[in-house]
């Protein structure tokens, strides 16, 4: 809960997660307030440092018009989501009823408040499937492999046509794979389980368990896979940048792959642990991940263009550094 703020609100829903919790950290910096609303089955009460805080399901149009009437929120940047791959294809239902039906319930109602209809959504670079090597574009081919994957895509669809029906403005960011910490040391990657490679990674070294890496005979340079590894706080400063984006009158919807257009193997990202943190990584290998692509990397010019945004923080030495950091001071407590 909070007072209203002199600064224009933004409701942050899912903003106790790990992109959640780092965009509300740069959404108080940019001159907006936050405010959060997640229900902490996923996301960490102790991420929640930026502005008001509601506990309670996004659904829940009740809360939603009690924020509405203390905030008078801008926009809505809508995380929120379920993101475990695996978990999706075991368990679709838990994924379509909290990636899709709730947050279709939280549009509905969202919609029904006599606020401005500004939506940045939480999408992934899932959409695309299993692409060649080249970057991958917007107008690339969808091919969404996994129940996660259909949900992101059936969202991007549910927003378009409430764009056209409604008038709903709505910006859909394509996420490559987000990592890295804030610089600051405040927020950092935490998911439980955890499947994400860096952090496992830096786990490795700090317990012990070795690393196995999924695959070393794939057709890339050195038999891993490649991925496009974006920071976190440069996706933070996106959603900033879509939200004022939004807002300006005459601006339309759209769609955006967001990433470095930079591809790193998961060989690349052991040796870059081992030089942070100076020590070498038990590593096995096994075979392929079910439904791993072989490479995924962004055509990030759109937004680039749209936008103006460039990352920052996104060299691979700057993700892993500052992962590192976080994952030692979280170790230590
Ligand atoms: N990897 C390993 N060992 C591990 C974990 C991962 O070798 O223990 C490899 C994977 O096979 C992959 C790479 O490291 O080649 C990255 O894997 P992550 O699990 O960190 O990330 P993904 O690329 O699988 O997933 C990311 C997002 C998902 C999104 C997906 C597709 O986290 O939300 O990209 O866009 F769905």
């Amino acid at each position: 809960m909070g007072s209203p703020s002199a600064l224009p609100s933004v409701l942050v829903a899912g903003g106790a997660g790990y992109i959640g919790s780092h965009t509300a950290k740069a959404l108080l910096r940019a001159g907006f307030q936050p405010v959060v609303l997640d229900n902490l089955s996923t996301g960490h009460r102790t991420a929640v440092n930026y502005g008001p805080f509601y506990e309670g399901s996004i659904s829940d149009a009740a809360l939603l018009g009690e924020i509405a009437a203390a905030h008078r929120p801008v926009g809505a940047i809508l995380f929120a989501g379920y993101i475990a791959v695996g978990e999706s294809t075991q368990n679709p239902s838990k994924y379509f009823h909290n990636n899709v039906v709730e947050p279709m319930q939280f549009l509905d109602h969202y919609r029904e408040l006599d606020l401005p209809q500004n939506v940045v959504f939480s999408s992934s670079a899932a959409v695309y499937g299993i692409q060649g090597s080249d970057p991958i574009a917007e107008s690339s081919p969808m091919d969404p492999l996994s129940p996660y994957a259909e949900t992101k895509l059936f969202f991007e669809r549910v927003l378009r046509w409430y764009g056209s029906a409604y008038g709903v403005k709505s910006a859909c960011l394509r996420y490559f794979n987000a990592a890295g910490a804030d610089p600051d040391g405040e927020l950092g990657e935490c998911h439980g389980p955890e499947t994400h490679l860096i952090p496992l990674a830096l786990a490795a070294l700090t317990e012990g368990a070795p690393l196995r890496v999924f695959g070393t005979d794939y057709a890339t340079p050195d038999g891993t896979a490649i991925r496009d590894y974006i920071h976190v706080t440069d996706l933070a400063d996106a959603h900033i940048r879509a939200l004022r984006h939004l807002m300006n009158d005459g601006s339309a919807s759209f769609v955006a792959n967001l990433g470095t257009g930079t591809g790193t193997s998961v060989r690349e990202v052991i040796q870059m642990v081992e030089r942070v943190a100076g020590k070498t990584v038990p590593v096995e290998y096994g075979p392929r991940r079910d439904g791993d692509a072989p490479a995924l990397v962004a055509d990030a010019s759109y937004v680039r263009e749209l936008l103006g945004w460039v990352p920052q923080h996104s060299s691979l030495e700057s993700i892993i550094r500052t992962a590192w950091a976080w994952h030692t001071r979280e170790a230590r407590r």
